[in-house]
């Protein structure tokens, strides 16, 4: 890992310039500690457009961008069956990298990024980041401060229809690397990760509701491609700590659902939507006949609040959140409940989870703190 190098803003490339990436510019571009030099996609074309809105000054191809020696970090905006190959490929141009969920398509891959960047000194990131915001980081500071007692079990469920209605391009998501699992579950996930630590089983059962789904929006609207994963996943996970959880993705259900509750020996924890930088967080204790709203604080800033504290860890020298080896964990974890959901029995985890420290009280995103 790169400790301490540099000072002023870190320079940043996006790869991929699709759906996503107008958060991420939206985002980066109120940071001063990070600066946007360039956006590159295989369609040079869509670079360009999004690069125009956002007053980056360079766009065009990977290599273009991959060539500018001020940009420190690659931020990998591509589908999953490109994240490896781009990050390798940033690595190997001596940036570090910073991706879009999942890590990887498959744990081997992941693990041989990671590997790429300890041998060259480099930094790996990943999403999500929504962890790191008010109502994730306010759920954390809860559980740590004992306000539920001691965390016993979770429950998990995100469920609806699936992104076939509104993403123009969505056969992605439901192939190798995505479905509700990979796709949506990294912020379920990562988000009880965060606050229990590492899972050590899994057992899992998975379904497939529809072997064909139709495009909804967009200029492909209308048309039909197949679904190549399961589209509803159960799962139980074991946290090494102690918790229990349980846990459901699907895009099979016409109900959207999005919940996590984490209870302990004192109460439940209802926390805000995991894909989100916001609350709102409730507590509801043994005997209370409802819901109570905790205070909620912390950065609502979206997407790229993980690079940015990347950036800062760069020059800084201290440990990035958003990490390579949290992104890896879960990808073990979502490679596991797959696997688990084909042999039909508890499956056991090899990898484990760095400790994630909660940002401090007077993190801020807009502040320039690099000079
Ligand atoms: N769309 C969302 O709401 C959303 C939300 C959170 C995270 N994500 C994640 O962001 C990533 C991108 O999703 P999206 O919705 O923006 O997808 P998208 O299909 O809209 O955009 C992906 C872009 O990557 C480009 N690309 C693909 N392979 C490439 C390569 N090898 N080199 C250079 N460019 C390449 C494509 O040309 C395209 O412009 C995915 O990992 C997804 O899981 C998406």
């Amino acid at each position: 890992m790169t400790n301490g190098s540099g000072s002023g803003p870190v320079g940043v490339a996006l790869v991929g310039a699709g759906v996503i990436s107008t958060q991420y510019l939206t985002a980066l571009s109120t940071f001063p500690d990070v600066r946007v030099l360039a956006v590159a996609d295989l369609d040079v074309e869509r670079a360009r457009a999004q690069a125009a809105a956002h007053g980056v000054p360079h766009a065009g191809d990977v290599a273009s961008a991959l060539a500018i020696p001020e940009v420190e970090i690659v931020v990998n905006l591509t589908i999953p069956a490109a994240h490896a190959e781009i990050a390798s490929a940033a690595l190997e141009a001596g940036k570090h990298v910073y991706g879009e969920k999942p890590l990887a398509l498959a744990p081997s891959d992941g693990a041989k990024i990671l590997a790429q960047a300890q041998s060259l000194g480099l930094r790996v990131g990943s999403a999500p980041d929504t962890f790191l915001g008010a109502g994730l980081q306010s759920a954390a500071r809860a559980v740590a401060s004992g306000l539920i007692g001691e965390p016993v079990s979770a429950v998990a469920v995100t469920q609806g229809p699936g992104p076939e209605s509104w993403h123009p391009s969505p056969e992605f998501l439901f192939q190798y690397g995505a479905g509700p699992l990979f796709d949506i579950g990294p912020y379920y996930l990562t988000a009880l990760v965060a606050l229990f630590g590492p899972v050590v089983r899994v057992a899992a059962s998975a379904r497939q509701a529809r072997t064909h789904r139709v495009i909804g929006s967009g200029p492909k609207a209308g048309t039909e491609f197949a679904v190549e994963v399961p589209t509803h996943v159960h799962a139980l996970l074991d946290f090494a700590a102690g918790p229990s959880t349980s846990a459901t993705f699907s895009f099979d259900s016409s109900v959207p659902r999005r919940m996590i509750e984490v209870t302990g020996t004192e109460g439940t924890l209802s926390l805000p939507d995991p894909n989100t930088f916001e609350g709102p967080l409730q507590i509801r204790g043994f005997g209370d006949e409802d819901w109570r709203d905790l205070p909620v604080e912390g950065t609502t800033a979206g997407r790229g609040i993980g690079v940015l504290d990347m950036a800062r860890g760069i020059r800084s020298g201290a440990p990035h959140r958003a990490s390579g080896e949290l992104a890896q964990h879960v990808l073990e974890l979502m490679a596991t409940v797959t696997d688990s959901a084909e042999r039909h029995g508890f499956v056991e985890l090899e990898s484990r989870a760095p400790e994630v420290e909660t940002l401090p009280d007077d993190w801020d995103p807009v502040a320039a703190t690099l000079t």
